[in-house]
């Protein structure tokens, strides 16, 4: 009741603020529009997790081609992992390089250009993990750059305020953190829609832990799903030893398989229920070591489990060791493609 009260009134107020010729970052002719509204338009989104991302000490390469193809497809939205970290200055002022915002500024630009909704984050941040009251002027500051500098953008690009929170960002200080960068966000970009996760790597396991600023209804929490670790993570070497151990694991959709996924997305639902919060899938996905026959299963269930319950998901990912397009070949992986689009 209390959030039905809060949404008329926030909606009164805007009635009221654009009476009085009020300014928002929204571009002209669009009107306010909240995170229930905004959810329905990602479906098919897709990662990239190339281009701004860092692997061996460089960053991926995206060819031109991608983004278009990635439309082409019928995607909607694309997750844009960003290592802001390798490009801030260690000490004050943590100055984001220029250049790095160049390079970013393209590929939101070309999302956009190709009718893309681009989502931009914080990716692998290691140091805000290992040390979160010792980064966390630094982490604020990476907001007040990155907000102001797309504070004019459309409404379709979306930020995401961090990647998988996990060690010692967890609980209060990661609902602390969290709360203190979405302020200094909406100082410059009011009603930009923002992605929100709880801790232990975005997972519905901590979900009730998450405490979200009252009012606000242009925020999304954005979950990852990869259950069960031993089918989606086999032979994947940054999860150690172990994960070769998982090698051969299959994933057929019996009984027992469909209704953990169920069972977990029931809680899911039920949390985005009792507090009125749209709710997207913003990583799930196989990896390339796991039988294609399983992978093709397992993705097209959660795809279809998530849209059954009204989220928005994106897959993990374009074209490296989740792939849905192989970039040697320059072929899509056709069934798993489908297991998303059709
Ligand atoms: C997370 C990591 C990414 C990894 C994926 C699957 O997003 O940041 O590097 O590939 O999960 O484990």
């Amino acid at each position: 009741m209390k959030l039905v009260a809060d949404r008329i009134i926030l909606a009164l107020l805007s009635c009221v603020m654009l009476a009085f010729g009020a300014t928002s970052s929204f571009a002209q002719g669009d009107t306010y529009k909240d995170a229930f509204y905004w959810n329905k338009q990602l479906n098919p989104g897709i990662n990239l997790d190339n281009a701004l991302v860092m692997r061996d000490g460089k960053l991926r390469a995206i060819e031109e081609n991608h983004l278009a193809l990635i439309a082409s497809a019928g995607f909607k939205s694309v997750r844009i992992p960003v290592v802001w970290s390798t490009y801030t200055g260690s000490n004050a002022p943590y100055t984001i390089k220029p250049a790095f915002f160049e390079r970013v500024d393209k590929i939101v630009n070309e999302a956009l250009a190709n009718n893309l909704i681009p989502i931009i984050n914080i990716h692998h941040y290691t140091a805000v993990m290992k040390d979160p009251a010792g980064q966390e002027k630094r982490f604020l500051r990476m907001w007040e750059q990155i907000s102001q500098h797309y504070a004019n953008y459309s409404p379709k690009l979306m930020f995401e305020i961090l990647n998988e929170p996990s060690q010692n960002l967890n609980g209060e200080v990661w609902n602390s953190m969290l709360n203190k960068a979405i302020r200094v966000v909406r100082k410059t970009n009011p009603e930009r829609i923002l992605f929100v996760g709880p801790g232990y790597y975005n997972s519905y396991t901590k979900l009730s832990a998450i405490e979200l600023p009252r009012g606000d209804h242009n925020l999304i929490m954005s979950l990852h799903y990869y259950d069960p670790m031993n089918f989606t993570h086999q032979g994947a070497a940054w999860m150690g030893d172990i994960s070769e151990s998982w090698l051969g694991t299959t994933w057929r959709a019996t009984e027992y398989q469909r209704n953990r996924v169920i069972g977990h997305f029931d809680i899911v639902a039920e949390w985005a229920e009792n507090n009125d919060v749209p709710i997207h899938i913003g990583e799930f996905g196989a990896y390339d070591k796991a039988d294609m026959t399983s992978r093709v299963k397992w993705t097209r269930f959660i795809r279809e489990q998530a849209e059954k319950r009204g989220w928005s998901w994106a897959y993990w990912e374009f074209c490296y060791g989740y792939g849905i397009y192989d970039r040697h070949t320059d072929e899509w992986r056709t069934d798993l493609l489908d297991a998303l689009l059709h």
